[in-house]
């Protein structure tokens, strides 16, 4: 099989990002030929780019490696330096009719929540599927917000190919049902735009502060608590093993403890679960032209797909004469 998904060079990771879909790429690496870029473009829709967005494509970059994206076992590449995505971009926009786009959760919840559109906002599901159907991959592995993006491109590849055959290979997504979406602080989907991430990465004293404003029901100490609902443990339930979460269940109803030990431990067993992460990651940071070589090589990787892809794609089009 093989996997495909981007990721925006927008912020600090964060661990909505690796439950919702960097582990499942990581995971997939052993059987499977995964494919993972930096979707650099994408974020312009949002920031406008600048000096910042390099500093975060390299940092995304060196996260990525950090976690487990194995150059040796997936293609792994910075968008912008597989031009033939822009070029498919276009070509799609064609195939793509308004109403399609303008039925987007994503933009419309970032309207509703007050965030200017631009274009490449609008558009951004025809890059992505782009990004996809240049590529061939059989899955896409997305948190649940990515379902109607991915559903997109295949409306659009089946457009597509019902005039000019079968071309595009038609992708499906997989979601891991169990961390389709991780709440953040606020209890809402933890979501950069939103300001309520708890990051994978940085200083234990700044990780704590932010899982200690974790927005919890108020309950008295000695009362026993709901675990279900509550945000710490949904997000500890991602670090831990059955017998450790039965543990923690019991601790919720025998009452006793409050909210505050809860997140004590949230943050002990979060800073142990990505430890050796945290340490290789120090390793890229002092390395950074071994992280450009990777990108590159993964760049050389993707354009000997996208290259003759296009090629295919331009002849069908009559974009070739
Ligand atoms: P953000 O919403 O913070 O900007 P992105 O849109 O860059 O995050 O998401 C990158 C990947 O991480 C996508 O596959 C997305 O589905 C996944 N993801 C993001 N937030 C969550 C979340 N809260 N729960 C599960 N998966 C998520
Ligand atoms: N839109 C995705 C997100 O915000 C990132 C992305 C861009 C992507 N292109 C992609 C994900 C292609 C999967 C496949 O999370």
């Amino acid at each position: 099989m093989r996997l495909l998904t981007g990721i925006q060079p927008s912020g600090e990771l964060h661990i909505g990002n690796y439950f919702g879909s960097i582990k499942q790429m990581v995971e997939a690496q052993k059987q499977n030929e995964t494919f993972a870029f930096i979707a650099n473009y994408h974020a312009m829709s949002s920031g406008n780019g600048g000096k910042e967005l390099a500093a975060l494509t390299m940092q995304t970059a060196t996260d990525f490696l950090s976690l487990g994206i194995n150059p040796e076992k997936s293609t792994f590449w910075v968008q912008s330096d597989v031009k033939e995505v822009l070029e498919l971009y276009w070509i799609l926009s064609a195939f793509t009719p308004m109403g399609l786009l303008e039925r987007a959760h994503s933009y419309k919840d970032k309207t509703a929540k007050g965030i200017t559109a631009n274009h490449a906002l609008f558009s951004y599901p025809v890059l992505m599927a782009a990004d996809i159907l240049l590529f061939s991959p059989d899955i896409i592995p997305v948190g649940k917000d990515q379902i109607q993006h991915v559903e997109i491109a295949r409306d659009i590849a089946i457009k597509f190919n019902n005039k000019y055959g079968n071309i595009l290979k038609i992708p499906t997504f997989k979601i891991q049902e169990e961390v389709a979406t991780v709440p953040g602080t606020d209890g809402q989907k933890m979501s950069k735009s939103y300001g309520n991430t708890v990051n994978i990465f940085g200083e234990e004293k700044k990780q704590r502060k932010t899982i200690k404003k974790i927005v919890t029901e108020q309950v008295a100490l000695e009362d026993p608590k709901e675990f279900a609902n509550c945000n710490v443990y949904t997000m500890a339930k991602l670090f831990l093993n059955e017998k450790e979460l039965i543990s923690l269940q019991n601790r919720y109803k025998a009452g006793g403890e409050g909210h505050g030990h809860f997140k004590i431990y949230l943050a002990e067993v979060m800073w142990e679960y990505f430890g050796d992460y945290t340490k290789q990651r120090e390793y890229y940071m002092q390395n950074p032209q071994e992280v450009r070589d990777i990108l590159n090589a993964g760049a050389k990787k993707a354009s000997e797909i996208a290259q003759p892809m296009m090629q295919i794609i331009r002849q069908a089009t009559g974009i070739k004469y």
